[in-house]
């Protein structure tokens, strides 16, 4: 324990020493605050372990201070300091103030002069685990400089349908890759004295309804698809709180459902953090408060009820409505002793009472957006950029023997420059960066800078005219065209079409401009022509056979136009391979009303495991680009897979070997199938790895499987078990790209909860 709180607070240092190092305004002091002897001598020695340090504070509070504890303090939701809410400290007791923010793409909301990261979406698309956690590091790093101590952070929902409009702040539809990203943002995010938030707890994977809707869905889906994100967030990376959605989850809302909030969350898992409420989610007192919510989060605005940005405005967990629920008897004390524990403890836990912020006007002006953090930002666009065709080797346009002097370069679109890029950079909603300084390296102003510097010249026409598009392409030697999809926290997509977005802080609209038009006439007229998806999700792709080559940038943050020229010219590599399935078009995915958008309030989860690839594989459809495509510059080859079985599971090896002539990175991939005796579907990721090889160069890769991968949850037992039989273990480059196999049996085993 004395080791892991070292490690904890020697990374906090860290960032503090990094920030201040900057000029910038950070929490300080806390250190020398922590150590005084006096009235918080019980609960401020950093070596106590957490759990004994909130007993220890609890036991000292009178009720009204515990009260305070669990009542989010006004003015609400932005307006202070641009947070998304807060709970004033208790100096009496050493208690810093709690300070919430969004989201996972970087400080939101309306904070100014923080670094916009790439969506969620993209963060997985880098499939690179230690990518992803210097970038939730740094997150973490500009909340704590900003007066933030919880960031509201990751979002894990599994992309169920393509159509869910914040499909682009999650980590795709798988939920080991889900798992392993959200593990890397949460311990990124918590390096910093900053609690991170695995939201939204549970099954919240629609907007359409997403306040009201009662999601259907059998245990074992649920614990095989929608929870293992949430299971790994809590075990492996010991996450600070869980943000409980605004759904019903078979029944009651997820805030008052026991069945999540404590039966799955405390007792399966062990999760010793805090819950807190999505905004406006919660709906009662006492019974919220019993099933095992800690902290309401609401959107009251100004005292109007009903005027809440989010929600409905009204408030459940006030101090008088916490002392009525007890007086009634509703409400327990000793619960709520254990809701005022939860939260310090996670406080202590993470260092917040030795690193206390200071929020306020000086750190809420401060410009937090290092170069270094800047820099992060553009190698991870970089990374999470997908490349999905490239004909003839259109890409890259320098390099090797290209050194492209004399070009004209077409660029081509609404979303290409400075004023439609920022609006699709970071998605609609509660995650938009707030679209105040620093504005958005747009895709014009990036790829004007690399082609000045290889001697090209670029033309721009904004295209939605289609005859503009035409004209520009035909005249240029490359036409790059760029697209977005406007997806948005609020509302679903009608379709798997391009409508931009315009967003004014989180307030989304989409814009008329007419994008599929542009996109036929450019490659109608220039086989050279590169289509860009700055997109939060699949779109279809009618004009596919004409286009040169097809990139997906995802939404890429402040540096999406400089990461975007940097792989266009070679100066990265397109690093991403799809967390998510890209149909050919709506008619594929279809799905009942009944189970989705849901009839009479309820979406019956009836596909059950059937999700992204697994509902592909099981209906042999075949869909546009699979689950984990992406095309390199180079070319990989896969030989001499191995399987050896032991006590902790599997340890799988193979050689992966750059065939090519440049230096660039894999994402080898490990599925397995199950006997048919499991009724599983037919094969599910279960480990990856990252590679980079320079040309010519192999490398033995080991992923190790863990028990869990070869088990199913057995709803009978109520348990994790692993049927006797055959499993097969197949790696690819893609979920349709296998290309080794092997086989291993098992004797079976309980594995555990
Ligand atoms: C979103 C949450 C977000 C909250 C605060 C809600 O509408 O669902 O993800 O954290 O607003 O902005």
């Amino acid at each position: 324990m004395r080791t892991l709180r070292v490690t904890v607070v020697a990374a906090a240092l860290a960032a503090t020493t990094t920030l201040l190092g900057t000029g910038l305004t950070t929490g300080s002091g806390g250190a020398a605050q922590a150590a005084a002897p006096g009235p918080c001598a019980a609960w401020m020695d950093p070596s106590d372990a957490p759990s004994e340090r909130a007993d220890a504070l609890v036991a000292a509070m009178d009720q009204d201070q515990k009260l305070h504890m669990l009542t989010f303090g006004d003015p609400p939701y932005f307006t202070y300091y641009g947070t998304a809410g807060h709970v004033l400290g208790q100096p009496e007791l050493c208690i810093p103030d709690l300070v919430l923010s969004d989201a996972g793409s970087g400080v939101a909301g309306l904070q100014i002069s923080t670094t916009t990261f790439p969506s969620g979406v993209a963060q997985a698309a880098t499939w690179d685990p230690d990518l992803q956690r210097r970038l939730g590091r740094t997150i973490g790093a500009e909340a704590y400089s900003k007066g933030i101590n919880v960031m509201l952070a990751p979002g894990m929902n599994i992309a169920r349908t393509p159509f869910n409009g914040r499909n682009f702040e999650y980590f795709g539809e798988d939920p080991f890759l889900a798992s392993r990203t959200a593990v890397s943002v949460i311990r990124g995010i918590q390096d910093n004295p900053v609690i991170a938030d695995a939201k939204h707890f549970a099954v919240n994977n629609q907007e359409t309804d997403r306040m009201t809707v009662d999601a259907r869905v059998d245990e074992r889906t649920m614990r095989e698809i929608y929870l293992p994100a949430f299971e790994a967030s809590v075990k492996e990376a010991k996450v600070g709180s869980v943000m409980c959605a605004y759904n019903k989850v078979n029944g009651p809302y997820a805030c008052e459902n026991s069945a999540l909030l404590t039966g799955l969350l405390r007792d399966d898992w062990g999760f010793d953090g805090f819950v807190v409420s999505d905004f406006g989610a919660v709906h009662s007192t006492a019974p919220s408060a019993m099933a095992g919510l800690d902290l309401e989060m609401h959107a009251f605005a100004f005292g109007i009820p009903g005027a809440g940005i989010v929600g409905s405005g009204a408030r459940f967990f006030g101090a008088d409505q916490l002392r009525a629920a007890l007086s009634r008897d509703d409400l327990t004390q000793a619960r709520l002793d254990d809701m005022v524990r939860n939260i310090v403890r996670s406080m202590f836990r993470l260092g917040l009472f030795e690193h206390p912020v200071q929020p306020g006007l000086l750190p809420f002006l401060s410009d937090v957006s290092t170069p270094a953090h800047r820099a992060t930002a553009r190698e991870a666009a970089a990374a999470a950029t997908v490349l999905l065709k490239n004909r003839d080797r259109l890409l890259p346009l320098a390099g090797g023997k290209r050194p492209g002097a004399g070009r004209t370069i077409a660029v081509i679109g609404f979303a290409a420059n400075p004023v439609g890029a920022g609006q699709s950079t970071s998605g609609g909603g509660s995650s938009h960066g707030s679209g105040l300084p620093p504005t958005v390296v747009s895709p014009l102003e990036g790829i004007t800078r690399q082609a000045l510097a290889h001697g090209d010249r670029v033309v721009y026409v904004e295209g939605s005219s289609g005859l503009d598009a035409r004209l520009a392409a035909t005249a240029a030697d490359v036409a790059i065209v760029v697209a977005t999809d406007g997806s948005t926290e609020g509302t679903d997509r009608p379709d798997l079409g391009l409508r931009p977005g315009a967003c004014v802080a989180v307030f989304c609209a989409s814009l008329p401009i007419e994008q599929e038009r542009m996109i036929r006439e450019t490659v109608a007229a220039n086989p050279r022509s590169v289509v860009v998806l700055d997109v939060g999700g699949p779109v279809r792709m009618p004009w596919l056979q004409r286009a040169g080559a097809v990139l997906v940038p995802w939404y890429g943050g402040v540096e999406h136009g400089n990461a975007l020229a940097d792989v266009l010219y070679g100066d990265s590599e397109p690093g991403g391979r799809l967390p998510q399935t890209f149909p050919v078009d709506e008619e594929q995915v279809p799905f009942a009303r009944s189970a989705y958008p849901g009839t009479k309030g309820v979406a019956t989860y009836s596909e059950r495991q059937l999700v992204g690839y697994r509902w592909y594989d099981a209906k042999r459809e075949r869909p546009l680009f699979p689950f984990g495509y992406g095309l390199s510059y180079t070319t990989f080859d896969y030989r001499d897979l191995r399987v050896r079985t032991d006590a902790r599971g599997a340890l799988v090896t193979f050689r992966v070997r750059n065939t090519g002539s440049r230096e660039g990175s894999d994402v080898p991939q490990v599925y397995v199938t199950s006997p048919t005796s499991v009724g599983a579907p037919p094969k599910q990721l279960k480990g990856f790895a990252k590679v980079t090889l320079q040309p010519g160069e192999s490398e033995l890769v080991r992923v190790r499987l863990d028990p869990r991968a070869f088990s199913h949850w057995s709803t009978g037992r109520d348990r994790w078990v692993i049927d006797p039989g055959r499993y097969g273990v197949l790696v690819g480059s893609s979920a349709r790209d296998l290309r080794l196999r092997a086989q291993l049996s098992t004797a079976g085993g309980v594995v555990g909860r």
